[in-house]
């Protein structure tokens, strides 16, 4: 298949507007890292359009030529095939623009309309927020002052990254403060785990299929588990992650809408207000914290110092910047119920943590075993019929059943079907690419409303004020799974916890 062809049938035949790609932020981590390999990338498909710019906005005096070796340089870094053809290169750095002034200052809205208005295509715009979230309602407001929210010459839309909000009120008042300049309806809230190609097919195998449907609730499933295994450290971000931990940065955002798209209903159609309905329904089910269920539902724990690959690795308080004793969860796991009709006493446990074994992301189903075993099996969890969507690393599905070993008697094993999707490499849209281009169309449905935003903050409330008031913290070894306690939090779910330690 010709790439553009496998591309199209990757992505669908849908070709944005040419639109403004306005970053503010644009010499931060986020725009060389994931916005500009993201825009490079759509690029080369032909999704931007010869009418679309990239305008970066940054604090610092900065030249167009200094903007474009700037782009070039990170390209280089996180997307070489990007500047390793000249004339491809050379396409992308005729859409370049820079815009240098303080966010705080209109003068720099004001260059930045003069800079949308003498683009001869089309005025639509999309500003997006790769800044610290203490900037957002500033940015909103002068844009809206500039007059850049309107709408009468094109689209605009803000697109906000997490975290968004550290706690409920926060969260509410964040939403007030952005949606008094812009409408819901143009904030896209980013949250970039649900424009991962596995979280995608996960909606198509579930509605696309019949097979799943009847087998898809309490009657069959025993249990289910969502974990997000990281294997490096909190890096140089100690900044952020000492205010965050573990339960904030992944389990309110990425794992709990992860979790709503397994649990959802079928929406009456894929708009997205009936997919965020439907999944709003899913959070409003959950079965709130009682206090003195925290320690039974709940666990949290910090990296304390280890070994990797022979590497010696730091425990969480000798990182730079962390206090020497912090009680910052780097791991955190949460037993959820779903009070519904479909759910009804099937726990959905959900962990993620840093320095683990492996870098592994994935959603298992585990089904009920059989009512009556007629097999004789050394190893129970061998009868486990688990259905697996792996999000990274090699994205796919995987049913694993129990078969017969090939041979005279009837000795048992486990065999997987599997289901990978086949795409590798660039050939695999990457989960911002995803997203940029459904802001482009207008598509919501991969973005999180704001009730949904604030459901997930007051669901785990509760779960924030009981470790906040604790003065101690367990720990585990860096690069280990050895986290006390997380075993003993799946002791009444069938087969314990699948083992992603040595996942390839
Ligand atoms: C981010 C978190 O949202 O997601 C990080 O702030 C985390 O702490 C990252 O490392 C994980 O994303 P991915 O796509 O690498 O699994």
């Amino acid at each position: 298949m010709a790439n553009q062809d496998k591309f199209a049938s990757l992505i669908g035949s849908e070709r944005p507007e040419p639109s403004n790609i306005v970053i503010f932020g644009a010499n931060g981590d986020l725009t060389k890292r994931k916005l500009l390999p993201a825009l490079a990338h759509m690029h080369r498909w032909n999704l931007l359009g010869p009418h679309s710019r990239i305008i970066g906005v940054v604090r610092q005096k900065w030249s167009h030529a200094h903007w474009v070796n700037y782009v070039h340089d990170e390209l280089l870094n996180y997307f070489p095939e990007a500047v390793l053809n000249p004339p491809s290169w050379q396409r992308i750095a005729e859409k370049l623009d820079v815009v240098s002034g303080d966010l705080s200052d209109m003068e720099t809205y004001r260059k930045l309309a003069a800079q949308l208005h003498a683009n001869e295509g089309k005025k639509n715009a999309l500003f997006y927020l790769a800044i610290p979230p203490a900037w957002y309602e500033t940015v909103a407001r002068n844009l809206h002052e500039a007059g850049l929210a309107d709408q009468n010459e094109g689209f605009r839309r803000i697109v906000v990254e997490k975290p968004f909000g550290m706690d409920l009120a926060s969260a509410r008042d964040l939403n007030t403060r952005i949606q008094t300049y812009f409408d819901e309806s143009q904030i896209y809230r980013i949250d970039h785990y649900l424009g991962k190609e596995a979280v995608q097919n996960l909606m198509v195998f579930r509605f696309a299929n019949s097979v799943l449907e009847p087998l898809w609730n309490h009657k069959h499933i025993d249990h289910v588990q969502i974990t997000v295994s990281e294997s490096l450290g909190i890096g140089y971000r100690a900044g952020y992650y000492e205010t965050s931990g573990a339960l904030r940065d992944m389990i309110q955002s990425h794992l709990m809408q992860v979790m709503a798209m397994v649990a959802m209903e079928p929406p009456v159609s894929l708009d997205a207000d009936d997919v965020r309905d439907e999944k709003m329904k899913v959070l409003r089910s959950i079965r709130p914290f009682a206090s003195e269920d925290i320690d039974s539902l709940t666990l949290r724990a910090q990296y304390g110092a280890g070994e990797m690959d022979g590497e010696q690795l730091k425990s969480y308080r000798e990182e730079d910047s962390v206090a020497e004793d912090s009680c910052t969860e780097t791991f955190a796991a949460v037993k959820f119920y779903i009070d519904n009709w479909r759910w009804s006493g099937v726990p959905f446990v959900l962990r993620t943590g840093k320095r683990l074994p492996s870098r592994v992301s994935e959603i298992c189903i585990r089904f009920k075993q059989p009512p009556q075993h007629l097999f004789r099996m050394d190893d129970s969890s061998a009868l486990n019929n688990d259905l697996v969507f792996r999000l990274q690393p090699n994205e796919g599905m995987q049913l694993s059943m129990t078969a017969k070993r090939p041979g005279l008697g009837t000795e048992l094993r486990r065999v997987n079907l599997d289901a990978s999707y086949g795409l590798v490499g660039s050939g695999m849209p990457e989960a911002y690419e995803t997203l940029l281009h459904d802001v482009m169309l207008g598509e919501a449905g991969l973005f999180s409303r704001a009730d949904e935003v604030e459901e997930c903050w007051k669901i785990v409330e509760p779960v924030l004020k009981a470790w906040a008031a604790k003065t101690e913290i367990a720990t585990y070894p860096g690069g280990s799974f050895d986290v006390p306690g997380m075993d003993a939090l799946l002791d009444d779910c069938e087969g314990g916890w699948r083992d992603v330690s040595n996942v390839e």
